[in-house]
């Protein structure tokens, strides 16, 4: 039997409608993974089911040649099952399935393959005994050492630390969510105020914002999310899903090929977000590297839907470049890398992102479900990025999203990572974890009490360390103070600046 594609598209919506009839009463019609989406919302199990289904067809077709034997049966047999069920021709016949074709280099102008004269990476030493590489990256509002810890600023504050206390310990890349700022206090408040800079009154050091979809899918994707979290160090901002779901339901958050919807975890109040607003509230905002709208999806996930998340995200990705460069406000934009812990979809995310006008490469997406698995993730991807000289891959920054424990941080610089952003200093901080040159302690420990005259660390020279001690700091915290969670953050964010100053010597004396 050969098929037209109308009428296979037409099967599919038929199918489709069948199929969620049918998986009322037997869940065997459905694609596992799809059944998975019922969890979130119905919307996306149907059109986790029509993706599916088109998927496999542009895969094998690409839309032009004729289906093979081989699928005609299965599109027959699925036909044949939905004429039973779908008499019912009452829904409207929605809008032609067909995703939209993936942009390619060609569609975007010459000219923004050029180099910015806004934002510059300089290489000033490559390791001569890894990947690891010292770099300055140069913005708008002042440089980036690199390899450089990017401290969290959720709301445009640090937990705990003032901008200023942040300056004086060297801080210089942070990040904000977008996602709690769209949310409050709207991204155009910060524009009236002039931007993220002048809101804060943090002039010369450059911030990152990140699209929001993060946090969208974290509340889809909640209870996975969370688990793969459960380590801790990879849990980039918030740390309320739990409270989003509860409050939520099941539809807090729905996808389409337009963006997604969600709602405020604050009122309720509905939001799109989609690659192009995501792009013009970080416009807003004002910071000087955003990132495009991307997918997150689960760690455990069906390869066939990681496939088209990932697809997804690059064609949203590339839907917000073409809005960034429009107007580009003195503002890079990284791309985000996804692809799972898949050899083969890292590796096709890597080629289509680095061919197109991204100032620089984020990693994103489940990295792994522990540090190892991190680590070997790297191990083979992270050479992609010295492949391919006519890109300028190699010349261009390369941030890791959401993960800078001390020993992943050493994991990462080493096969070439430049940034990389967590609020692990100051998150421990709040429960009383100070992190020494000697491995992190437990300053809340009795043994503490006592501990007269003894600086948090030795080396430190941070306001905490220079004018208390570890009895008073084990005091603050058993008398639940305020203060307490502000000295030991304090203290935190200059032990990271001082650890990557360190790091950078080390690579500069080509130890690592
Ligand atoms: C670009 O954005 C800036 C800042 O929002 C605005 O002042 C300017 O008019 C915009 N330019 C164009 C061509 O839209
Ligand atoms: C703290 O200050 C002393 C004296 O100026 C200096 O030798 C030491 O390197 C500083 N420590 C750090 C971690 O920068």
């Amino acid at each position: 039997m050969r098929i037209t594609r109308k009428s296979s598209i037409m099967t599919w919506w038929l199918c489709g409608m069948a199929c969620d009839r049918l998986t009322a009463t037997r869940k065997w019609s459905m694609p596992r993974q799809c059944l998975a989406f019922s969890r979130y919302s119905i919307t996306s199990r149907r059109s986790c089911y029509r993706n599916h289904r088109m998927t496999a067809q542009i895969q094998s077709s690409s839309f032009t040649s004729d289906a093979t034997e081989e699928e005609d049966d299965t599109i027959r047999d699925a036909d044949d099952s939905s004429k039973s069920q779908s008499t019912n021709k009452a829904r409207p016949p929605q809008k032609a399935h067909r995703l939209p074709p993936l942009q390619t280099p060609l569609d975007f102008p010459d000219w923004a393959y050029e180099p910015r004269d806004f934002f510059r990476f300089e290489i000033l030493h490559q390791s001569a005994k890894s990947q690891a590489r010292v770099g300055r990256i140069h913005t708008p509002h002042g440089t980036i050492d690199t390899p450089g810890y990017v401290a969290v600023a959720t709301n445009a504050a640090l937990k705990g630390v003032d901008f200023r206390h942040a300056d004086q310990a060297n801080q210089q890349l942070i990040f904000a969510n977008t996602y709690h700022l769209l949310l409050h206090p709207g991204a155009d408040l910060i524009a009236e105020a002039g931007g993220i800079h002048k809101f804060t009154n943090r002039l010369d050091r450059p911030f990152i914002t990140d699209s929001g979809g993060f946090q969208v899918f974290s509340l889809a994707y909640g209870s996975v999310h969370e688990e793969l979290s459960s380590k801790g160090e990879l849990k980039r901002a918030g740390g309320k899903s739990r409270h989003y779901r509860n409050d939520l339901g099941k539809d807090a958050v729905k996808v389409s090929e337009e963006g997604a919807y969600f709602r405020s975890y604050r009122d309720g109040s509905k939001f799109l977000l989609t690659p192009e607003s995501t792009v013009q509230a970080q416009k807003k905002i004002g910071a000087d590297i955003i990132i495009p709208l991307d997918e997150l999806p689960p760690y455990h996930i069906d390869r066939q839907v990681l496939v088209e998340s990932v697809d997804r995200s690059h064609r949203w990705e590339a839907r917000s470049l073409q809005e960034h460069l429009k107007n580009i406000t003195q503002q890079a934009m990284y791309c985000v890398v996804h692809g799972g812990i898949d050899r083969e979809l890292r590796t096709k995310s890597v080629e289509y992102l680095t061919s197109l006008p991204f100032d620089g490469y984020a990693i994103g997406g489940s990295l792994g479900n522990g540090k190892q698995e991190l680590k070997e993730l790297l191990d083979w991807m992270m050479p992609l990025f010295d492949e391919d000289s006519s890109t300028n891959r190699r010349g261009k920054p390369r941030h890791l999203l959401g993960i800078a424990d001390e020993e992943s941080i050493r994991n990462a610089v080493v096969r070439g990572i430049d940034t990389m952003d967590s609020c692990y200093p100051t998150r421990v901080a709040r429960h009383g974890t100070i992190l020494t040159m000697e491995g992190s302690i437990k300053i809340k420990s009795g043994k503490f009490a006592r501990s007269f005259g003894a600086k948090l660390d030795e080396r430190c020279n941070c306001t905490t360390c220079t004018h208390y001690d570890r009895a008073y700091l084990w005091h603050l915290f058993k008398a639940n103070e305020p203060i307490a969670v502000s000295l030991a953050a304090q203290h935190n964010i200059q032990y990271m600046s001082d650890l990557m100053s360190d790091i950078r010597q080390e690579i500069m004396d080509d130890k690592i």
